[in-house]
């Protein structure tokens, strides 16, 4: 293993729904003050998928145009990361390898711990990566984020998928060593198999993610790792944006740092963009901010980002990574702007619909209706298998 070779993320591309619901139609139904979603916890839109949409089709998405520019030869590894799994044994990336087309000779697997998943997938992918630079690994971040109706965690709920191609000389971000870790068995948010939406104590999910900030932190540092006021920007699991504020005071202060509206504007105003607008995407999240991140911010060429990925339960990682020159040349933000923008509004109770849409259970067979307008859909159950089709 050369421990010198770069490795990191050379593509990142992220889908989203066919539908979105502005947090002013939630407001006008529940009779909140607006300003606590839009100033609240940062969120003014989340996105729905349709009925024919799940984290397949999502994911799929996600991952063609990676396929499409760079090719599949040298992917010999997909790791799929969700928390919304649509089967308890097969992994919902062989699906997603049959509807891109990728070679046989590939494995396979579904990782899951809450909204983390997708960091040890990436994490395991360098790990790849180095034993044989050759090989590339398609990693790929897909969720639904679900809560109970007119419950406090509602309005952040969202849904999108991340793909990221992570080789050798990447062409985005080179991922660095150390990381520091931090697990505890908390209850914070958990979803149980029996459960359509997850259970969550949303001031303690708030304190725990604090909790992990400060302990990954602790041990990125005893580590080794780069001192705090070296980053140009830190990129946070945005499970509403505020939450990414809230933890990046946090972190300042603990280190004794300036916490100033200013310093944390500067630190991290460039990664919500999309969280902003699509909502909680679990795994994606961090994702979509490192893509909000690059798109938004002033040349960040050489300049190391600090990353923070939380998931209930919980497990956290602190890493960094380092820009990599000539970056921009790579980046989807045309296509990222249009997945958001096409989204069409969805009314409160065809939202209402949406949410309480559930799929025979009894293996008959069932035509599920068409709605999506994306590249892959879920079109039908038949003898409890799922068949999904490019549109
Ligand atoms: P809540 O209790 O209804 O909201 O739900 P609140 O009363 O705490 O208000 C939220 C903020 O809006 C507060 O600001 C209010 O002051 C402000 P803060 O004090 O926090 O700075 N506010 C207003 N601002 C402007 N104008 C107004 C106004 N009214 C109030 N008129 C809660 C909030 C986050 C608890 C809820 O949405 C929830 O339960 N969410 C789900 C859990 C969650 O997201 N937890 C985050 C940490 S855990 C995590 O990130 C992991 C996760 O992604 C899952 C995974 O890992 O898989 C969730």
């Amino acid at each position: 293993m050369a421990a010198d070779l770069a490795v990191g993320i050379h593509d990142l591309s992220f889908a989203t729904t066919e539908f979105v619901l502005p947090h002013t139609t939630l407001a006008a139904h529940n009779g909140t003050d607006i300003g606590k979603y839009h100033r609240g916890i940062g969120l003014r839109s989340m996105s729905v998928p349709a009925a024919d949409e799940d984290i397949v089709t999502m994911g799929a998405a996600a991952a063609a145009p990676i396929v499409a520019r760079h090719g599949s030869e040298a992917i010999r590894t997909v790791v799929l990361a969700t928390e919304s799994s649509v089967d308890q044994s097969k992994s919902a990336g062989i699906y997603v390898h049959s509807l891109l087309g990728l070679p046989a000779a590939t494995r396979v697997v579904e990782l899951k711990q809450a909204c983390y998943g997708a960091t040890a997938a990436l994490q395991f992918a360098t790990g790849l990566v180095h034993r044989d630079p050759s090989q590339r690994v398609l990693v790929i971040a897909s969720d639904v984020s679900k809560y109970e109706l007119d419950s406090p965690g509602e309005p952040t709920q969202g849904a999108a998928a991340a793909a990221m191609l992570v080789s050798a000389d990447p062409a985005l971000l080179r991922i660095e060593e150390p990381s520091g870790l931090f697990t505890a068995d908390i209850m914070d948010f958990w979803r149980p198999n029996y459960l359509p939406t997850a259970l969550v104590d949303g001031e303690e999910s708030i304190a725990a993610y604090l909790q992990a900030v400060e302990g990954a932190w602790k041990d990125y540092t005893e580590q080794g790792g780069r001192a705090l006021g070296e980053f140009r920007a830190f990129c946070y699991h945005q499970p509403f944006p505020k939450m990414a504020y809230k933890a990046h005071r946090h972190l300042l202060r603990n280190g004794g740092q300036d916490s100033d509206e200013s310093r944390v504007v500067h630190d991290i105003g460039d990664t919500t963009a999309y969280n902003n607008v699509v909502g909680n995407s679990y795994t994606a999240a961090m994702y979509l901010g490192l893509a909000s991140l690059l798109e938004n911010a002033d040349d960040l060429t050489g300049q190391p980002i600090g990353m923070f990925s939380y998931g209930s339960g919980s497990v956290a990682e602190f890493f960094a990574g380092t820009v990599v020159p000539g970056y921009r040349a790579h980046l989807r933000t045309a296509a990222h702007q249009k997945a958001v923008a096409r989204r069409r509004p969805v009314d409160y109770a065809g939202y209402r619909d949406l949410h309480e849409l559930s799929l025979p259970e009894d293996g008959s067979d069932h035509t599920v209706a068409t709605q999506t307008s994306g590249p892959y859909r879920l079109a039908a159950l038949s003898g409890h298998k799922r068949i999904y089709q490019p549109r």
